[in-house]
């Protein structure tokens, strides 16, 4: 792939995972329950009754999962941090053991020549919060960014880059719109409440890391779609402007000093809890942008529906994921060119994107040619969009591990190394090996 030396010379070569999908260890040292504890235990909610309590025992397994990294080759990894660890009632006061285990991580992952790039907020709040109104209340916001202080003075003198929220869009609308997700609230008066606040939180939590840690290089983490019509009907092609709305514009205008798009208030017919100032708050200048990307949404208009009235379709005669997601590499291509051109971050990272299958371990080996198909055609996006001027610094691959799909449970497999869950025994995949040669070619011809 000889396009690939179009990526910088210190391109970021990762991969990507998130607390409450790998780590288990749901009691251990003082950790208190997220909103997925009590969301993956409430009968009906996770395919297959799934749930986090063991997970990949991450928090057990960590230094064989960093030596997995080490042999991938990769230079950073990106996870997150489990609010619920470091301070179980919420707020205050830390609960030690729980902070020392991303302590020890850090160290491990800077000792193994892996920079960390940890994610502050992927999805599992702590459920006393909840309990208080969760990202509906205006204090979590609050809460959120005592939080962002306490984790930076802790981890800061090794830590530079930071994510504040992953997928925010994510937890307000699939968890208080559409109810798929925790807290499955399925209430637009509360969904844009709490899309706000989480904005918000993102906004305090970067200014207490930057009076936290001079140079702290803080971003936030948006799952971002191009939109497709799924018919040449004028329904359809309205759905599709909405549908960038609710998923696309609805994040991004507001952190770039745009508020928020005024004909979604529209859409939604609520109102948003602004405060004087919140909207300088959320519009903090960011250091750089992630943008997760797994596909095209192709969708039809929906007046029966929830707003924003879209209903997302799987059209026919498109190459699709073992989840029936399209493929669509140039979708990666172009929503990092257009985000770059429209609102011109400093930097952006590809903090998500892969593919789930259903892998099976023959002889040792997992045979997944799409996995790794479908990573060489993302990863030659990266290429094109730095080609075409995107300032890409970065590919995270989703995941290190194939791990708990949060409403799908265990079943999609992400990983680019598998898991035996019965066993936790782990095994490289074919992609995992593909990748890494990937990377070593780059840094080879690089220099780095
Ligand atoms: C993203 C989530 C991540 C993972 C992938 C498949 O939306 O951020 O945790 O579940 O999808």
């Amino acid at each position: 792939m000889d396009h690939l030396s179009l990526l910088p010379v210190d391109f970021a070569w990762g991969v990507a995972t998130s607390s409450y999908q790998i780590e288990g260890a749901v009691g251990e040292d003082g950790r208190s329950p997220s909103i997925w504890d009590t969301f993956s235990h409430t009968p009906g909610k996770v395919d297959g009754g799934d749930h986090g309590d063991v997970a990949c025992d991450h928090y057990h397994r960590w230094p064989e999962d960093i030596a997995l990294m080490k042999r991938l080759g990769v230079t950073a990894y990106r996870f997150s941090i489990a609010w619920p660890r470091v301070f179980p009632a919420g707020t205050g006061p830390v609960n030690a053991p729980g902070l020392a285990f991303y302590d020890r991580l850090v160290d491990a992952l800077l000792e193994a020549g892996i920079t960390p790039f940890p994610t502050l907020y992927h999805w599992d709040l702590p459920q006393v919060l909840q309990d208080a109104g969760g990202w509906t209340d205006r204090d979590t916001a609050r809460h959120f960014a005592d939080y962002a202080a306490c984790v930076a003075e802790a981890l800061g003198d090794r830590v530079t880059g930071w994510a504040t929220l992953n997928e925010p869009q994510c937890a307000a609308w699939i968890g208080h719109l559409e109810g798929r997700h925790a807290p499955g609230l399925t209430d637009v008066k509360a969904a844009v409440p709490a899309s706000y606040h989480m904005l918000l939180g993102h906004g305090l939590a970067a200014q207490a890391l930057r009076a936290t840690v001079p140079g702290a290089q803080v971003g936030i983490v948006h799952l971002l779609n191009p939109v497709e019509p799924a018919s040449g009907s004028a329904a359809d092609a309205a759905a599709a402007e909405r549908f960038d709305g609710h998923t696309n514009r609805w994040w991004l205008d507001p952190v770039f000093g745009r508020g928020f798009p005024a004909d979604m208030l529209e859409v939604y017919g609520a109102d948003l809890p602004e405060q004087p100032g919140d909207l300088e708050t959320i519009a903090a200048p960011l250091d750089w942008l992630g943008v997760n990307y797994y596909r095209p949404a192709v969708v039809a208009d929906d007046p029966g529906g929830a707003p924003p009235y879209v209903r997302e379709t799987t059209p026919a005669g498109r190459p699709l994921t073992g989840l029936d997601w399209v493929i669509e590499p140039d979708g990666l291509a172009d929503i990092l060119t257009r985000v770059a051109e429209e609102y011109r971050p400093p930097r952006m990272y590809v903090t998500e994107n892969g593919s789930a299958w259903t892998d099976t371990v023959v002889g040792g080996r997992v045979h997944d040619p799409d996995r790794a198909a479908y990573l060489e055609g993302h990863l030659a996006a990266c290429a094109s969009a730095v080609r075409r001027g995107a300032p890409v610094a970065g590919y995270f691959a989703w995941s290190l591990l194939d791990n708990f799909e949060w409403a799908a449970g265990y079943a999609p497999r992400f990983g680019l190394v598998h898991v035996d869950f019965a066993t936790q025994r782990r095994t490289v995949k074919d992609s995992g090996l593909r990748y890494a040669e990937l990377i070593r070619s780059h840094r080879e011809r690089t220099g780095t």
